[in-house]
């Protein structure tokens, strides 16, 4: 280790073994901007008693130690795995994936069930209307020309009933109105 960098190993090993053992940072891999914020992090801890310089000649030996041991030999630091661990591991996260896909299934399935619902029963109710317009009105047919595959092939505007069936079904169904916020009756007492 160079002398200057020896200085900076000392000034840690006095400095960050006040409130916990230097085995902490000793043994954590972390990346430049992580150390940086790290050793700011312990520098505001109360009573650290590290200045501002301090902080920099320590975080000087903290990336050294970082890029020329802990890299170096990444394996100390994350141990390798064994084969039934892996396999276990492996095992895990496909029972995971499997699951996950299920949900996304089941909730799809929910989520067309529960729009088919509403159509239909949007279906029945506009059908309910139309039926009632017609006979009031002595229409022989209304045609839907929005449909796809419509035989309409041109319909003037001035036969046009879309409004009015639309105003018919509102004053037959209207919407609910939201339910009134619930408040605090006046003169309540905080709990
Ligand atoms: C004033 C007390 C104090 C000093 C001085 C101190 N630390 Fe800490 N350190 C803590 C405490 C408390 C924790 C655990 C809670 C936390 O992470 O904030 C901790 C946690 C850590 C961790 C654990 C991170 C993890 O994920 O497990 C590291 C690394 C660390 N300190 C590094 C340092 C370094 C480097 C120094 C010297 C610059 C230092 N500490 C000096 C109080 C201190």
């Amino acid at each position: 280790m160079p002398a200057a960098m020896q200085a900076n190993y000392k000034l840690f090993a006095s400095k960050c073994s006040k409130c916990h053992t230097i085995a902490r940072p000793i043994n954590t891999m972390m990346k430049r901007d992580e150390w940086e914020r790290y050793v700011k992090r312990m520098m505001h801890k109360p009573n650290s008693g590290i200045s501002d310089n301090q902080g920099k000649q320590i975080f000087e030996f903290l990336i050294f130690d970082q890029t020329e041991r802990k890299d170096k030999n990444p394996k100390t630091f994350f141990p390798a795995l064994s084969d039934e661990e892996k396999a276990r591991l492996t095992a895990q996260g496909n029972r995971l994936a499997q699951k996950l896909d299920r949900r996304r299934r089941e909730y799809q399935e929910d989520l067309n069930a529960a729009q088919g619902e509403i159509l239909s029963s949007l279906e029945t109710k506009m059908r309910g209307v139309v039926q009632r317009y017609a006979q009031e009105n002595n229409y022989a047919t209304i045609l839907d020309s929005s449909a796809q595959n419509s035989p309409v092939l041109y319909a003037s505007k001035n036969i046009d009933v879309t409004q009015d069936l639309v105003r018919l079904y509102d004053q037959a169904h209207p919407a609910k109105a939201p339910a009134p916020a619930t408040t605090t009756p006046p003169g309540a007492k905080p709990q």
